[in-house]
């Protein structure tokens, strides 16, 4: 997709808007993360979070440009293996890894608005343009964040859960003028979770708010957390891939596509080659895949150091019409999108 905008899947609606763009003769829910830079998805437990995850870095991934894609799994299931690998991609796998990614983001944050100010204050003396170029994109998702919070240290370090959610909160205050954006994915609190969950002020800033909920439907409690009204799940399409996203005063429901988890290996062979083809080509082909969940780490220099790679010529999709169109073996119908009751097997 792009244009600042990633794709989530097929709008059950025929009224444009900002969230439900045109192509192809479809309407495509978007989340347009240039102008709402930060995103919070909620949904209970096999509502459909990751696999949207799975969707929306699929979708990244084939966009044309280059940028940094740091995806975090909380509860170190291996979720995001299927990515690793590609260019600008960064996994990190669990509690720890999570939190060392966060510190690493925030530091290159930080970093970038002290570069800034520098370029600023030079051009401020010689009265010159400021020689800074917007640096590329660093988009940083934790799936199962409060699974991570819970999990994380009650100490005073920098890997402790108060230092990680004050940095999450700088990322949501500062982030977007920098090109840094952020993305929680949870299910809702329990009684335990409550005191530790998603602090007022986090999540004030995660102004592009998603249920994906699929059969499950959305209860009182976790629509309240979505969108701050305990009754919006009631306007959730409540069917495999059901999902609704409200920005501001728009609102839009949408059908997230079935995309499986290549690497899982109950993953039926049709899905699981639909899934790789519509991946670009590793960096490394030569390297055999990972038996174990991917160390790749959000470590080594920052995840935005050097990671967000150019993109080979063959991973270059921009000519594709729809996305995951173009003709190529797809778990999508031609119109980018598949209803889940016609996937490839392989679906409960
Ligand atoms: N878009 C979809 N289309 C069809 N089935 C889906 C879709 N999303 C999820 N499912 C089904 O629900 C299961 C749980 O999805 P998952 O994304 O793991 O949920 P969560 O991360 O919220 O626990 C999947 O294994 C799949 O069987
Ligand atoms: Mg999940």
């Amino acid at each position: 997709m792009n244009g600042g905008r990633i794709y989530l899947g097929r709008a059950l609606t025929h009224q444009p808007n900002p969230l439900a763009v045109p192509l192809g003769g479809r309407l495509l829910t978007v989340w347009p993360y240039q102008q709402v830079p930060h995103a919070l998805i909620v949904g209970a437990t096999g509502g459909g979070k990751t696999t949207l995850l799975r969707v929306m870095a699929t979708d990244l991934a084939r966009s044309p440009g280059r940028r940094a894609v740091v995806l975090c799994d909380g509860k170190g299931a291996g979720s995001f293996l299927m990515f690793d690998g590609l260019a600008g991609v960064v996994l990190t796998n669990g509690t720890t890894e999570t939190a060392e990614a966060v510190s690493a983001a925030h530091q290159e944050m930080t970093r970038r608005f002290t570069t800034r100010e520098q370029a600023r204050q030079q051009a401020t003396a010689t009265r010159a343009r400021a020689a800074w170029t917007p640096p590329d994109e660093l988009h940083l998702w934790i799936d199962e964040y409060l699974a991570w919070m819970l999990d994380l240290p009650d100490s005073d370090s920098e890997l402790g859960r108060k230092h990680q959610v004050r940095f999450l909160v700088r990322i949501g205050q500062l982030g977007r003028e920098v090109g840094v954006h952020l993305l929680l994915a949870t299910q809702r609190p329990d009684a335990r979770s409550i005191d530790v969950g998603l602090p007022g002020n986090l999540k004030a800033q995660l102004r592009c708010r998603i249920a994906a909920s699929g059969l499950m439907g959305l209860d009182s409690i976790e629509s309240r957390m979505a969108f701050d009204d305990p009754d919006a799940g009631e306007r959730v399409p409540v069917e495999l891939g059901g999902a609704l996203i409200q920005v501001g005063r728009h609102e839009v429901g949408f059908r997230v596509p079935w995309l499986a988890d290549p690497t899982d290996p109950e993953t039926s062979d049709t899905d699981r080659q639909a899934a790789w083809a519509l991946l670009p080509p590793r960096l490394d082909p030569t390297v055999a895949p990972q038996a174990e969940p991917s160390r790749n780490g959000g470590q080594a220099g920052g995840p935005a150091g050097g990671q967000a790679g150019a993109r080979s010529p063959a991973a270059g999709r921009a000519a594709d019409p729809t996305p995951f169109g173009g003709g190529r073996a797809s778990p999508h119908s031609e119109d980018g999108t598949k209803d889940p009751a016609d996937n490839g097997g392989g679906q409960p």
